[in-house]
């Protein structure tokens, strides 16, 4: 039998947390063989929530799940974990200043950066779901400067995500049939969802969706916009932000990461730029990437000319 594997999951008495501490102990994240151990962080207000979610998962009885370490303290949660997902952050509130959030962050952050800098087991994954995601993943970063840069990613695989379910509907084909868009840049309202490069299984072969859509405007226009403010719309209709589907992303990002991407196809991560595309150097940036043996690699040359995300 397997070992079992300690993923932390911090805020995970919150909303993405209850949606994805089930898919973590059900196999979702690492596979249907692979048992795990979660440590769940969130802060002492939450404490007593926590704790409800810890005897749902022991009443949930799942045959993956080897123990669960429910905690208020980062070191506690952050001993021996292999995978480590950042749900727990301050986000921005109605009337915050940015600046006034990454302070927040910034604080938080700092020690929990150094809890898993000196306690995780070594090579440990980390993904920065809380937002500003890339900013949150680069102050992790800085502040456990011993966790090589590599390790440090953040999620912007809900968007790319969004763009795959935007054609398949758009299509009236299945998502599974659907591949290679790539999200450029943040996990935010500015980043560039891009179906230069994406196709669709067809009956015929593989062919672009460029192609098949046929409608340029609405690629250049609706669904770009789409993707970029799904999450307001989520919100809006759910009076709460995007739980499920973001739990869901993070179970696809570890697992490519994990276990590989299949052969010819790419996933976007948010992950530190060696400058390729001219992205700006040294920060969080999401790039189109395959992973093999458990390290991401930027594909490179799928710029498009007039449609060259970067510069566009
Ligand atoms: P939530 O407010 O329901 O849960 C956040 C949890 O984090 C709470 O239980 C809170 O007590 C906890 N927390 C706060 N400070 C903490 C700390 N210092 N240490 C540990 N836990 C702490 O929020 P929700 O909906 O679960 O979202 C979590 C974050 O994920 C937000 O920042 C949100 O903006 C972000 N998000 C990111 C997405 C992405 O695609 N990258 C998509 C959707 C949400």
């Amino acid at each position: 039998a397997k070992e079992p594997v300690r993923v932390l999951v911090t805020g995970a008495a919150g909303q993405i947390g209850y949606a994805l501490v089930p898919m973590i102990a059900r196999g979702v994240m690492l596979g249907a063989d692979q048992p795990v151990i979660l440590h769940m962080l969130d802060i002492p207000p939450a404490a007593e929530a926590l704790n409800g979610v810890k005897m749902e998962l022991v009443d949930a009885a799942f045959p993956l799940l080897k123990g669960v370490v429910a905690t208020t303290d980062a070191v506690e949660a952050c001993t021996g974990v292999n995978v480590a997902v950042m749900v727990g952050g301050f986000p921005r509130k109605e009337g915050m200043e940015r600046k006034d959030v990454m302070s927040k962050n910034v604080s938080i952050y700092k020690s929990q950066a150094s809890a898993l800098e000196q306690h995780a087991a070594p090579n440990c994954k980390v993904l920065v779901v809380a937002n500003p995601a890339n900013t949150n993943a680069l102050i992790l970063k800085e502040f456990a400067p011993s966790i090589p840069a590599k390790n440090i990613t953040c999620l912007t695989r809900l968007d790319h995500n969004r763009a795959l379910g935007q054609i398949s509907e758009k299509l009236n084909v299945q998502v599974s049939d659907v591949k290679n868009v790539i999200i450029w840049g943040n996990h935010s309202s500015t980043q560039y969802p891009d179906v230069n490069h994406a196709t669709v299984m067809t009956p015929s072969g593989e062919k672009p969706v460029r192609e098949l859509v046929k409608d340029d405007a609405w690629l250049n226009g609706e669904f770009i916009t789409t993707v970029q403010q799904r999450g307001a719309a989520i919100i809006k209709a759910r009076k709460l932000s995007s739980a499920l589907s973001a739990a869901s992303a993070a179970c696809d990002h570890i697992r490519d990461w994990v276990l590989g991407t299949p052969e010819g196809t790419w996933v976007s991560m948010g992950v530190y730029s060696d400058g390729s595309y001219n992205a700006p150097a040294g920060v969080i940036y999401s790039f189109p990437v395959t992973c093999k043996n458990g390290e991401w690699t930027i594909v490179q040359g799928k710029n498009t000319g007039k449609y060259d995300p970067i510069t566009c």
